[in-house]
């Protein structure tokens, strides 16, 4: 059967990467977290120190930019210069710089080069702010998920403390406002919902749910 190439956008913590994994399983087809991408480059700048609380060097990291590699291993885990990052890029010190280096366009280009490279074949389920309108806008089939910020602020604050991380909530919620603000207001590729995507609302739906609404709608569209 023909594989097709699956989007799903939406804010931070309205449950993409669960849906998309589960959906990628399902159907025999790669996961690809674009935000793991963004968040692998944030990862680069602060350890170079090119970005910190009140500085952006940007046109050193434009610079390094040939040299970056950004990938992903046989178990869909995120590499930088060939060395796992996946535990590190989840940091709230990631998070608290990736949209300021995400807004810039030279540095979507770098990635989205990466992302259409990665899709090439079909076969992906690809999460992110802007992949069904930029990265694939003729992708078959179009996800957007939300969720109350409440609710979002609380996943992602138990997520972090399950990994060990020492957040307050109160710092939590007012990151995801920033990146909301930030991702979503920014001119290049900003967060929207494309207009042929299927909207769904994770806010009081079961993981099982959603996957099997997704996957309704994908047969749907196979045949
Ligand atoms: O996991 P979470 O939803 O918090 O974020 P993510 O998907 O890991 O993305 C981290 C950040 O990368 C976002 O806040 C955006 O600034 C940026 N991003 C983007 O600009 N475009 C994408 N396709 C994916 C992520």
């Amino acid at each position: 059967m023909k594989k097709i190439t699956i989007t799903i956008d939406g804010a931070s913590s309205t449950g993409k990467s669960t849906l998309a994994k589960r959906i990628a399983h399902h159907m025999g087809y790669t996961y690809i977290d674009s935000g793991a991408m963004y968040r692998a480059l944030t990862l680069y700048a602060i350890r170079n120190q090119y970005i910190g609380e009140d500085y952006f060097n940007k046109e050193q990291l434009i610079k390094e930019l040939p040299g970056i590699s950004i990938d992903f291993d046989p178990n869909d885990s995120i590499t930088l210069n060939g060395m796992l990052v996946e535990d590190e890029i989840r940091s709230m010190e990631v998070a608290d710089h990736v949209s300021t280096i995400a807004k810039e366009p030279i540095f979507r280009k770098f990635l989205v080069a990466k992302q259409r490279e990665l899709g090439l074949e079909g076969g992906v389920v690809m999460d992110g702010r802007d992949i069904g309108s930029v990265v694939f806008p003729d992708a078959e089939m179009k996800f957007y998920l939300v969720a109350s910020a409440e609710t979002r602020a609380v996943r992602r604050f138990r997520e972090l403390r399950d990994k060990g991380e020492r957040v307050s909530p109160k710092a939590v919620f007012q990151n995801l406002a920033k990146r909301d603000a930030i991702d979503s207001t920014r001119k290049d590729s900003p967060l929207i919902k494309p207009v042929d995507a299927i909207e769904l609302n994770s806010e009081n739906a079961s993981e099982d749910h959603l996957l099997n609404i997704a996957i309704d709608h994908i047969q749907t569209r196979l045949h």
